[in-house]
């Protein structure tokens, strides 16, 4: 998954469109470029490196010209190489594309256009969509039956923005984002509305199959038939503009910082939808919940509480193993699809499998206008405001969050659940981040942490240990406190670190037992816990509180940890190597 832009209006193309790419590099970094049209001629460049790096190596916003298209990328064909970067020149330089998403029938469209005398000159995809294009429009010389028999011959999922010399854009969506922003004399075309947020709030979501032709007159938007379809447009809300670090050297941590606040919104905007959620919940037949990375472990989360507080039995699937776990799906039950992003081609999988069997979607999610959103029955907004840096921190909260309202709802005498005391915990641990700073510094250098916890605090260890690999890249792994003596056990040594998630509830003392059997062994502990005791070498206090709030509670202060020590090592936080934000290909 990459983000692709396209520009045609009355400015300078090239300074809006790095601008736009800046903004969503969240996307994929690995590489980046920009092509411009002026006086009927297309020129490019492009590089290896994140948006600022290349942008200042090649003046990429110096490009001449009032039209054009940008591209930052995450490889999934080729290496990550300056010829491997989009945009694509087509054999003629008459056409260039940028894309996003996989044509899986690349390598037979490229055997026929070589037989037909084109040459490639990288290893992706997407420079087929260039050639194909120029193919056909030297056959048919008109833009959009050159696209209509382009999009025919394409398989796979894609969105891509074709320049044509004479500066017209063609753009076409086939399960991958696309959306066209509506300024004054100007027309954005993107990924993401990151991509133009500053310059209008007007919108169209372009439908999956069908394509858009711009030019200096007018814009279209046709069915991959060639039949016309009316625009809607559409305002999306401004917080979206709320993309600036402010004083925070990191999104990560304006994010991490942000959770005392952002917990009051999840779920406000669409409250009748936990009323509606809840009732599907009872009436439900069997009950699944999927999710990618973060998102689903807030669904392991969400199983336990949907057990232990409103006796009600659910599944929780990997999204990513739906299509492998046959008939695990009954007819007729209730999938809880839960991504920030709403774009995780993962996820939207797993719901289709559900869907086919004829089951009822509730989304839990932030970008209230994604393709999840579309897809469901029921959606539940986390209003965190817009998530930029790669690993999640507040939408996981935000999923906590509403996943406690649901079952708030759903409990016969209304649990109170005081989300003000939530809130002033997390402002609490964010107090100890000159503790946590320094004990990131003890953990830099460290290759192996475990983080354990027994009960619910289990998705947290696993969720920990994710926030630990994507920032720091050392090697992390949640424990399942009863299962150390399984396994685990034979890697208790002095060169690791154990984090023991160890509240004062029901999990207490069995934890703090298998605590003392690591520490037996000469590993370093890190206790979590409101309760101090000897055997942690270093301890994170969390405030005392309802159990509910322990889980919301543990997850800060290891945020923070993963945060720091990524700063220790000298990694980019925000965008840590070979991830991406929004996964949108499988
Ligand atoms: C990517 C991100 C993760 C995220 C996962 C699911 O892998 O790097 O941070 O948890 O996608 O994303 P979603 O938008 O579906 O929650």
């Amino acid at each position: 998954m990459c983000s692709i832009i396209g520009y045609s209006g009355n400015e300078n193309a090239a300074p809006v469109i790095v601008k736009g790419l800046r903004r969503m590099e969240y996307r994929g970094y690995d590489s980046v470029g920009v092509a411009t049209e002026s006086n009927n001629h297309i020129e490019l460049k492009k590089g290896v490196g994140k948006v600022e790096v290349v942008n200042s190596k090649f003046q990429l916003d110096d490009l001449p010209g009032s039209i054009g298209i940008g591209h930052t990328r995450w490889a999934t064909h080729g290496k990550v190489t300056d010829a491997n970067a989009h945009p694509h020149p087509s054999n003629s330089g008459k056409i260039a594309i940028v894309h996003n998403g996989i044509i899986e029938n690349f390598d037979e469209l490229k055997e026929n256009l070589k037989k037909d005398g084109y040459s490639f000159q990288s290893e992706t995809d997407s420079e087929v969509i260039a050639n194909l294009l120029q193919k056909n429009y030297e056959n048919l010389n008109d833009v959009k039956n050159t696209m209509i028999k382009t999009v025919s011959e394409l398989r796979g999922h894609y969105s891509f923005i074709a320049m044509f010399e004479n500066g017209q854009l063609a753009a076409a969506r086939y399960h991958e984002p696309l959306i066209i922003g509506i300024g004054k004399e100007k027309y954005f075309l993107s990924s993401d509305v990151l991509g133009f947020i500053e310059q209008t709030d007007d919108v169209i979501y372009i439908d999956n199959g069908n394509f858009v032709l711009i030019d200096q007159e007018k814009m279209q938007i046709l069915d991959f038939d060639g039949n016309e379809i009316k625009p809607q447009i559409t305002k999306v809300s401004k917080e979206f503009a709320d993309v600036y670090k402010g004083d925070y050297a990191h999104f990560t941590l304006k994010e991490i910082s942000e959770q005392s606040e952002t917990i009051f919104k999840a779920g406000e905007t669409t409250k009748d939808s936990i009323k509606k959620s809840s009732d599907y919940l009872k009436n439900a037949k069997n009950i699944y919940l999927t999710g990618s990375g973060t998102s689903h472990n807030a669904s392991l989360v969400g199983k336990y509480l949907l057990s232990k507080y409103a006796k009600i039995k659910s599944e929780s699937i990997i999204a990513s193993e739906m299509p492998f776990s046959e008939n695990i799906i009954e007819p007729n039950s209730l999938l809880i699809a839960l991504s920030q992003s709403g774009e995780s081609a993962d996820v939207l999988e797993a719901v289709n499998i559900a869907k086919k069997s004829n089951c009822k979607i509730i989304a839990i999610l932030n970008s209230l206008t994604s393709t999840l959103a579309r897809e469901s029955d029921c959606v539940i907004g986390m209003n965190c405001g817009p998530e930029i840096g790669v690993a999640a921190t507040k939408s996981f909260t935000s999923q906590l969050i509403i996943l406690y309202k649901i079952i708030q709802e759903l409990s016969d005498e209304k649990m109170v659940i005081d989300f003000q005391e939530i809130s002033s915990s997390i402002s609490q641990i964010l107090m100890e981040h000159n503790k946590i700073k320094k004990l990131a510094n003890e953990i830099k250098d460290i290759s192996d942490i475990y983080v354990l916890g027994r009960g619910i605090h289990y998705p947290i260890a696993i969720e920990s240990a994710l926030k630990i690999k994507e920032l720091t890249y050392i090697h992390a792994e949640g424990i399942a406190g009863g299962e150390l003596k399984h396994g685990p056990l034979a890697l208790m040594d002095s060169s690791v670190f154990v984090i023991i998630i160890n509240p004062g509830d029901s999990t207490y003392q069995d934890t703090l037992m298998s605590a003392r059997e690591i520490k037996a062994r000469g590993a370093k502990i890190i206790g979590i816990s409101d309760k101090s005791s000897d055997v942690y070498d270093y301890w994170i206090q969390i405030p005392k509180t309802h159990e509910l709030t322990f889980p919301i509670s543990e997850t800060i202060p290891i945020q923070l940890l993963s945060y720091y020590a990524a700063l220790e090592k000298d990694t980019d936080p925000d965008y840590p190597r070979n991830l991406a934000k929004s996964v949108t290909v499988k």
